[in-house]
Parts: structure tokens; C-alpha cells; sequence
């Protein structure tokens, strides 16, 4: 029996290299990242496990590399893609320096669209597929306030975006044999935090992160948020919550509050 193919990106560390970790032998895979020489070491310890494994180094912060990783996808042959790689560069806007903005969002929104919109064909003409991305806890952040939770304004706004664009995605492939997940952990203990200079006191392992995923997929879950025990309420008052702004803001008419002489 052949073994599906995942191509996983940050694959170099952290929870991309636990997603192979446990796939591994029933699963053959492409690893990208940028360090090829961590790619280079997975890789032969998952050949050693019984899987294939190509190395695939990018920078997906680039419009290059991404260009390197839709080629190799558009060969058509990826049932399961992984697009995890992600960094912080946590920092209040008026701090992020403007020549980093578009390799922020690059990696950390537009990979993913540009690498699953390369996978489709394939997964189209199959009628199979599995779509992993990997987004944050911090994509439901921007309503509030404190010390923590903002301060990181691209990031949220990223993962943000991540999210909408895969559980959209995953009403639009809602007909075919193609299955969508986005995952939001909260923090997890990986090299993420040493990008971003702190520590992290309560931390859940990327093990777990690729482990609640899997399990997720095999649940049927779109979302999947590693540590919240009553999932599916908390994702229906999400959905009850969006419905009344969309419903409620759909209307020609403007809200009464706004029907008053604008001040002179
Ligand atoms: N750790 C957390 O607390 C946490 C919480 C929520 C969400 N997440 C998300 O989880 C995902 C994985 O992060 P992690 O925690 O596993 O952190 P990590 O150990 O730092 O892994 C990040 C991975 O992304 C790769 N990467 C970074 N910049 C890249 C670039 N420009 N091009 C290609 N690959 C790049 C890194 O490899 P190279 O450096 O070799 O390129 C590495 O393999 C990210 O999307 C992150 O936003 C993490």
C-alpha cells in the first residue's frame, strides 16, 4: 500500500517536526524550513522509521521560496499538507520596522493561501486531500485589552486572517473529498519563544499540538484548539456571536444611532 505524502512546512523544529514525528512510517513526506541542515537530520531520522522524506529548504517569507514550494506542490501529488511555519515578531506596530511588515505577513498569512491554492488541483482531481494550517489562540485576541494579549498586532492580525481563510476555505470544499483544519494553540514550548524573547510559564508540548490536530482530523474537527475541553460549545457561541454582526449589519439602512447632524 502506498503511503500518503505530507508536505510540511517549519518542519526544521518545533510542532512541524512533531507533526512528522508521529505520522512517521505511515506517511512519506517533503520538509521545508530554512535550516536545511535541520531539515537534513529529520529527514534521516524518519527514513530510518521506515518513511521517504525529500528536503525542501525556502524561505516563506519570500515570494521565491514560496514560488520553490507551490512548484514542488503543483506536481500534483500531496494529499496532506501541513503549512505551519510561522513566526512572532511580537512588537507594538510602531516598533515593527516597516521593511519587515510584508515578510511578516507573507510568512505568516500569504504562504498559506499561495501553498494550499497550489495543492488544490492535485487534491481536486482526487477527490482527496487533507489541509492543515497552523494559526494561534492569538487569531481571537484583538478584542482584548491588558498587559498580554496585545502588542502584537501583525501576528494577531495574521493568524486572524489564517483562520478566516481556512474555515472559509472548508465551506467552499464542503462537496469534495477534501478535509480542512485550522489549528490555534495557545503557548507551546519551541524555539517560537526565543524568537520573541520571553518564556512561557504554562506550556503545552508541540507533541501535543500535532497530536490534538491528528486526533482532531480523525474527530472531524475544522478548528482545533489543543486546550479547550468544551470545544464544540465555545465554537458555537463564536458562531452565534458572528452571525448577529453579519446578520444584524446586512441592511440598507443605517443603525438609529448614526441617523443624528453630524457635529460642525
Ligand atoms: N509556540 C507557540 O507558543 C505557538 C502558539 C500558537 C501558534 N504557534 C504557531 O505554530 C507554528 C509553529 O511554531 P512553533 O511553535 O513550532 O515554533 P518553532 O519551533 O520556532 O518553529 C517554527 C518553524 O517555522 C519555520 N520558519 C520560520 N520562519 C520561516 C521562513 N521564513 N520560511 C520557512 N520556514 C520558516 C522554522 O524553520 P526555519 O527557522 O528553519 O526556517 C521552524 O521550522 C507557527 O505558525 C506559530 O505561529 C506557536
Amino acid at each position: 500500500m502506498t503511503r500518503p505524502l505530507a508536505l510540511i512546512t517549519g518542519a526544521s523544529s518545533g510542532i512541524g517536526a512533531a507533526y512528522a514525528r508521529l505520522l512517521a512510517p505511515d506517511a512519506d513526506f517533503v520538509l521545508v524550513a530554512r535550516r536545511a541542515d535541520r531539515l537534513h537530520d529529520l529527514a534521516d531520522e524518519l527514513r530510518r522509521a521506515g518513511s521517504a522524506a525529500e528536503t525542501l529548504p525556502a524561505d516563506l517569507a519570500t515570494r521565491e521560496g514560496i514560488a520553490k514550494v507551490t512548484d514542488r506542490l503543483s506536481a500534483g501529488d500531496v494529499p496532506l499538507l501541513i503549512s505551519n511555519a510561522g513566526v512572532g515578531g511580537y512588537a507594538p506596530l510602531i516598533d515593527v520596522d516597516p521593511a519587515r511588515i510584508d515578510d511578516l505577513l507573507t510568512l505568516n498569512a500569504e504562504a498559506h493561501v499561495q501553498l494550499v491554492r497550489a495543492a488544490l488541483p492535485g487534491m481536486l482531481a482526487a477527490d482527496d486531500g487533507t489541509i492543515v494550517t497552523v494559526a494561534s489562540l492569538l487569531a481571537f485576541s484583538a478584542g482584548q485589552t491588558g498587559p498580554r494579549p496585545p502588542r502584537r498586532t501583525l501576528y494577531a492580525a495574521a493568524k486572524a486572517a489564517t483562520v478566516a481563510f481556512t474555515r472559509t476555505l472548508g465551506h467552499e470544499l464542503a462537496d469534495t473529498g477534501i478535509r480542512t483544519q485550522v489549528v490555534c494553540p495557545g503557548p507551546v514550548a519551541t524555539e517560537f519563544h526565543q524568537g520573541v524573547g520571553q518564556t512561557v510559564p504554562a506550556s503545552m508540548t508541540a507533541e501535543d499540538v500535532a497530536r490534538a490536530s491528528l486526533t482532531g482530523l480523525r474527530l472531524g474537527e475544522t478548528i482545533c484548539v489543543p486546550g479547550l475541553e468544551d470545544q464544540s460549545a465555545a465554537l458555537d457561541a463564536l458562531l452565534a456571536a458572528e452571525s448577529a454582526v453579519l446578520s444584524g449589519g446586512r441592511r440598507s439602512d443605517l443603525a438609529s444611532r448614526y441617523r443624528q447632524p453630524l457635529p460642525k
